[in-house]
């Protein structure tokens, strides 16, 4: 089966490098660019960060383009508690020879839609203000891709970043909102596959099985990256008393990307606070269909996302753990 295009849009931190082995481990796709931005980190350490785990995977070869350095409308800081202040944890990769793209992000996602009309695959697994400035650039995104799918939202329980939105959506509500809107109304396949913290926080990847996968990748560059990264991202899940291992958010994402089966969805509709103090960068669900009551709700009746709601926990560390084993002799 020939693979599918993909281009990863990230801010990469120990996850989302997570997310980029695992796109280089999946058959199902070719990844054909990755696009940074802001978010665990600065965009140019996540720039920097996407450059050195693609050559740690042998994607050497595969475009990175620079995109957005704050979010639309406030400012950001980064988040060095959770990632390390470089965002790899304790790993410190070679820097890459290659310098990132001349085109933006934004540009990047833009031509490869057009240029493979309804094939790219775009996983964003950041803060969307990447994705809301190509929708700007083209409205007509939502038609031009071959699907979409984000690691971000909270939408049957609370958040991470704060005690109502999830840390993606925090970091831009505005991109959020206005993403949500740009792919509003079109078929139920082209909408957003939206994995959040309803199904991400259930994959917690642990010490134990860490520790099992990279045993069985003895002396491999792989290994010594994931022992040199991930524990310190396990150690922030411990401090805030979460055990049983860190969330594999970003690979779940594009995991269910590759193989909706993996997870369940509820088609509605989201809308995202941009304004409430206590609210900022909450993902409200209409998941009861309140938006179709026969009294105004304000709200408009189009869908505009597919939320996950369920996840097969098993089968989806399963696989991980056998994806990241096969990249044991990653070409240097
Ligand atoms: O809330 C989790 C998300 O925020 C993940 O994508 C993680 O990498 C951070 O970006
Ligand atoms: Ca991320």
């Amino acid at each position: 089966m020939t693979p599918r295009p993909l281009i990863l849009d990230v801010d990469t931190g120990v996850d989302d490098a997570l997310a980029l082995l695992y796109a280089a481990a999946s058959p199902e796709v070719e990844l054909i660019g990755a696009t940074t931005v802001m978010g665990n980190v600065t965009v140019r350490h996540a720039t920097e960060n996407t450059l050195a785990v693609l050559e740690l995977a042998g994607l050497g070869h595969v475009e990175v383009a620079s995109g957005a350095a704050r979010p639309l409308v406030r400012d950001h800081e980064p988040f060095p508690v959770v990632h390390g202040e470089r965002g790899l944890g304790r790993a410190e990769l070679p820097s890459s020879t290659r310098a990132p793209s001349s085109r933006s992000a934004a540009q990047l996602l833009v031509e490869a839609a057009r240029e493979r009309r309804g094939e790219v695959l775009l996983v964003a697994t950041g803060p969307l203000t990447n994705v809301a400035l190509a929708l700007a650039e083209e409205p007509g995104l939502p038609e031009l891709l071959g699907g979409f799918a984000i690691m971000g939202g909270a939408f049957a329980r609370g958040g991470n970043a704060t005690p109502a939105a999830e840390a993606n959506i925090w970091v831009d509500p505005d991109a959020a909102q206005a993403v949500f809107r740009g792919f509003a109304g079109r078929e139920a396949a082209r909408l957003p596959l939206c994995a959040g913290l309803d199904v991400t926080d259930r994959v917690q990847l642990s010490r134990a099985a860490l520790d099992a996968i990279c045993a069985d990748m003895p002396g491999s560059p792989v290994a010594r990256f994931l022992q040199e990264a991930v524990p310190f991202y396990i150690e922030f899940y411990e401090r805030f008393g979460v055990a049983g291992g860190a969330a594999m958010h970003d690979p779940l994402a594009l995991a269910l990307a590759l193989d909706e089966s993996l997870g369940t969805f509820e088609t509605t509709r989201v809308e995202v606070e941009t304004d409430g103090q206590w609210t900022r960068g909450m993902t409200v669900a209409d998941l009861r269909g309140v938006r179709h009551s026969p009294w105004p709700v304000g709200w408009e009746p189009e869908e505009n996302a597919r939320v996950a709601l369920d996840v097969d926990v098993a089968g989806f560390l399963t696989r991980f753990a056998d994806r990241l084993r096969s990249l044991a002799e990653a070409p240097a």
